[in-house]
């Protein structure tokens, strides 16, 4: 096997309004569902996860309009002018909850929406193909993007944290 390795983008961009935009967001998560979610070594308190229906994800249509202007930038960015959101969920996190390694299947970009973070070290962890951790910086009111099969974790959480994680899609036909 010849393996050539090509570029490929870790986006961080810092939500507009994110404070106005924390406070609507949290109170429609609340009024979602209050579930907590246990997988194979996860553990995450409240999840929407498995609702599959997007119309009983209260929060969404107002995500989708609040964040508006970071997804023009996206579409810039990859010269593009389509942008699907395959799915989308929340995580809210109490402390020693935690996510184990995984990638996401079925789209290009993973996005992680830091919509409440008081620890910045309670961070994803992300790992590139040879097993390395990336390094970078987050903070609440981010908004990253990586490709969908890169792997990544949530180690044990030090604080609350709550996060809206999306599977997005960038193409041109
Ligand atoms: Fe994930």
């Amino acid at each position: 096997m010849f393996v050539q390795e090509i570029k490929t983008p870790f986006i961080k961009i810092k939500v507009r309004d994110h404070k106005k935009n924390k406070k609507e967001l949290l109170k429609l998560i609340k009024k979602t569902t209050d579930l907590i979610l246990i997988k194979k070594d996860s553990k995450v308190s409240n999840s929407d996860w498995h609702i599959e229906d997007n119309n009983k994800k209260l929060y969404l249509n107002s995500f989708l309009t609040l964040l508006k202007p970071e997804f023009e930038e996206y579409l810039d960015y990859f010269k593009s002018d389509k942008f699907e959101i395959q799915n989308i969920w929340f995580h809210s996190y109490k402390k020693d909850d935690h996510y184990a390694w995984h990638t996401h299947p079925r789209a290009n970009f993973t996005n992680i929406y830091y919509l409440d973070l008081p620890n910045k070290k309670d961070k994803t962890e992300i790992k590139d193909l040879n097993g390395d951790i990336i390094k970078f910086d987050v903070e609440e009111g981010d908004l990253i993007t990586f490709p969908a099969f890169i792997v990544h974790r949530s180690p044990p959480t030090k604080n609350k944290k709550t996060t809206i994680v999306f599977n997005s899609s960038i193409y041109t036909d």
